[in-house]
């Protein structure tokens, strides 16, 4: 049977991108940095199958029919840019939880793009993969990189690509999850909400360049507390447009505020801690690696929650041959 498979790892990202300059192509407003992770992903695996439709299913959940509809609309749409013949199955299995802003979006896609363009033998370049990832969600194309990636955003269609970003730092990333349900409301409608509503978006955007040459200079001479510090700002300023739009859009847990005072008593104690967060509940803490284990401990005693993922940058997507079968 014609099958391919490919992996690919979430990423978090370290500046964040908020709102869309194409909604219809996913092209982000502005640009963005990440780090991708170690060992947190998504597996997928693409068969051609005789039609009449796309066909999806999830190893470890059920798939929605919102998201079914999704991956449809993105297999046409790549078809339109990347014509192909016939209809796919495609099976996926992740080990991060699904639309909890957790980033398994991000992997899915990367994963996904990954495994069409071997199936297609489309021989696209990792720059063109990642604009394929970016059609499906726009933080998938970091996705494609491992380590640290930055994303273009406010640009065409073509020149919304990732690229790799280098770094002199040792890092850890902590997930602390204090909910895994999905989230009352999609990035993708909530990033547009905010966009047409809130006064505080467009402070967002216009400091959005300055923040993220200032993380990539930071990244690249090894300064994490410029970079955690950045990471903080442009975490909160993201909140901060999303808190004042109409209605407001709130992601957060009573615990993500107790995480995230946690992690101020950490750094007053241990130095560089530093914490972001997505579209969800979840907190994530960023520290030089080896401050690992004070934060792990910290978080043990805390009792604020036990679903504790820790990382190390992590590899880019990759074409595996074992496939999925459901
Ligand atoms: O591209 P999406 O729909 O996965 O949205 C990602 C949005 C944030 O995680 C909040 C920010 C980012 O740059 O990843």
């Amino acid at each position: 049977m014609n099958r391919s498979t490919a992996y690919a790892n979430a990423n978090i990202a370290l500046i964040k991108y908020w709102g869309k300059f194409e909604a219809s192509l996913n092209v982000p407003a502005a640009l963005s940095l990440s780090m991708t992770l170690s060992h947190l992903g998504t597996k997928v695996t693409v068969t051609s199958i005789d039609g009449p439709s796309h066909q999806a299913s999830i190893i470890n959940g059920a798939i929605k029919e919102k998201d079914l509809l999704r991956l449809k609309n993105y297999l046409e749409l790549v078809r339109q840019y990347f014509p192909f013949d016939g209809f796919l199955k495609v099976v996926s299995e992740s080990s991060i939880g699904i639309s909890a802003g957790l980033a398994s979006s991000a992997s899915f896609f990367a994963a996904l793009a990954t495994a069409l363009n071997a199936h297609f033998k489309w021989q696209l370049d990792q720059q063109q993969l990642s604009i394929l990832a970016r059609m499906g969600s726009a933080s998938a194309a970091r996705s494609i990189f491992g380590g640290f990636a930055a994303l273009k955003g406010g640009v065409s269609h073509e020149e919304a690509y990732a690229y790799p970003v280098s770094s002199k730092l040792d890092l850890a990333m902590v997930l602390a999850v204090v909910d895994q349900s999905p989230k009352p409301i999609s990035s993708r409608e909530a990033m547009n909400i905010t966009q047409a509503t809130s006064p505080f978006y467009r402070a967002f955007i216009e400091s959005q360049k300055d923040d993220f040459d200032r993380a990539v200079k930071a990244l690249s001479e090894g300064d994490i507390t410029i970079l955690g510090e950045l990471m903080e700002h442009s975490t909160l300023k993201m909140f901060a447009s999303m808190w004042t739009a109409i209605p407001a859009i709130n992601y957060w847990h009573p615990k993500s505020l107790e995480l995230i005072s946690m992690v101020y008593q950490l750094r007053k104690e241990q130095g560089e801690v530093y914490f972001t967060m997505d579209a969800g509940p979840n907190v994530k803490i960023l520290c030089p690696e080896l401050k690992l284990p004070a934060v792990l401990t910290r978080l043990a005693c805390s009792g604020l929650t036990t679903d504790i993922r820790t990382s190390a940058p992590g590899e880019g997507s990759k074409i595996l041959s074992e496939h999925l079968h459901d």
